[in-house]
């Protein structure tokens, strides 16, 4: 059999790699201005962690987990990263060292969807999540930190940011049963995953995307004429922080999401570009005011966000073009590969990108990689060099070749690297 990489899950070669570079980079230095600071968590961690935050009846938990036992546990590769780094908040106690906490993650996430362009089976989320501020400031600070990441950081327009609110647990149990009501009359009518959804979790039923349930869900009531006093004064405070930030949003009733914790402010951010057809939503988000404490830790409001990369990188403009050796080192016998090597260890340790061409052979092959590869300089290192103590220095823009002594061949190289260098990639915009 042939062996190939899993279906849904992608190599990402060094030719791509540089885009990704640029959107960490950006995502990293756009939060840190914002107070984020990175946490690791496992990519494993106990089924039952996801099962019982995301929820029994969601997708996610039902359909689209990796799940296996090993060694006596229950473990899942996480399918998204709130679950698991709430978990690390409440082991390590974090309340009780700062008031406040703001964590941003990145790394992939595994869910066992249909593959589809913009959606696989291990894809890459950017997120962060922000412990002990029950907003409403910090949610339409956050609303408008990502907003500002994708329009200037990733020079990504043509955004839409839909917003909603959940209200608290009571006011969730209370549109459940307005929901059970406005669709129980037309259950034949709903898809079979909504008839089942139906008596588990009517609200999954306004998420679905099956044309029926969409037709079934118009008219259905809208959550934000139950929400109680302070789930209104809290709505009502995000709308006002976000409008005196100038962020454009749109208030959708019916967005409910996929995922189980949510309460009070939802949003998620759209494409409106059709490039990523069915898979428009870039960045998915909430408040979660309740995982910390149903994990056994204290009463601490919470809310976060994901992006997805791969569908980021697909609206990311090109450019960022890799990055190429500034010095290509061709040594021309065996006695020089050593001098070469030498060199080459010099110039890195001046901050300078070199390869080392050690296949041995024909001068011509290795000016022609190093042509290739769209290196400045190209240092030929043969015997007679060597015996004269210099190196020869093709500039393979200006073709032009002079020596320079091997004493201080690193010192000047160095030097020349930088002044003809390109822009590093970051600059480039
Ligand atoms: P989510 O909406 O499930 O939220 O995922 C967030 C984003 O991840 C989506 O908007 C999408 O861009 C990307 N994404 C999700 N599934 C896939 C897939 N199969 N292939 C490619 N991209 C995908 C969460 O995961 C929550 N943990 C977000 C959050 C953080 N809420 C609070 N804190």
């Amino acid at each position: 059999m042939e062996l190939r990489a899993v279906k849904g899950m992608n190599d990402i070669l060094p030719d791509e790699a540089a885009r990704w570079q640029r959107l960490e980079q950006a995502f990293r230095e756009h939060v840190a201005r914002y107070g984020y600071d990175e946490v690791r968590t496992p990519i494993l961690e106990h089924t039952a962690l996801f099962s019982r935050q995301i929820g029994e009846t969601t997708d996610v938990v039902e359909k689209e987990m990796y799940s296996f036992a090993r060694h006596g546990d229950e473990l899942t590769v996480r399918p998204e990263g709130t679950a698991g780094a709430a978990r690390a908040y409440v082991e390590h106690k974090v309340h009780t060292k700062e008031p406040v906490s703001r964590w941003s993650y990145l790394g992939p996430m595994f869910r066992g969807e249909r593959p589809a362009k913009g959606r696989y089976r291990q894809f890459y989320q950017a997120g962060c999540e922000l412990y002990g501020d029950a907003g409403p400031l910090a949610d339409a600070e956050m609303i408008e930190m990502i907003l500002s990441l994708l329009n200037r950081g990733l020079g990504i327009g043509n955004i839409e940011v839909r917003l909603n609110s959940l209200g608290a647990s009571g006011t969730r149990a209370r549109y459940r049963d307005a929901l059970v009501a406005h669709f129980t009359p037309m259950k034949d009518k709903l898809s079979e995953d909504s008839q089942r959804r139906l008596e588990k979790n009517p609200l999954r039923i306004l998420d679905s995307k099956d044309p029926r349930d969409r037709e079934a869900s118009k008219g259905a009531p809208s959550i934000l004429e139950l929400l109680d006093e302070a789930d209104a004064a809290h709505f009502a405070g995000v709308r006002r922080h976000l409008d005196a930030l100038d962020v454009r949003y749109i208030v959708d009733p019916t967005l409910v999401r996929g995922l189980d914790y949510y309460t009070r402010t939802l949003f998620e951010f759209v494409t409106t570009s059709g490039d990523l057809g069915a898979q428009s939503t870039v960045v998915g988000g909430g408040r979660y005011d309740n995982m910390i404490e149903g994990l056994g830790g204290p009463s601490v409001p919470a809310i976060g966000f994901a992006m997805g990369i791969e569908r980021l990188l697909t609206l990311m403009p090109a450019e960022a073009p890799r990055e190429r050796p500034a010095i290509y080192i061709a040594p021309l016998s065996d006695t020089c590969t050593s001098r070469a090597l030498v060199l080459g260890r010099d110039l890195r340790a001046r901050g300078v990108r070199v390869e080392v061409d050690g296949r041995g052979g024909r001068l011509k092959a290795m000016l022609r990689r190093a042509d290739a590869l769209g290196a400045k300089l190209c240092v030929i290192l043969g015997d007679g060099e060597l015996e004269r103590g210099v190196a020869s220095v093709k500039d393979l823009a200006g073709h032009k070749q002079d020596e320079v002594p091997l004493a201080d061949a690193a010192d000047v190289l160095a030097a020349r690297a930088r002044a003809e260098a390109s822009p590093p990639p970051g600059e480039a915009r």
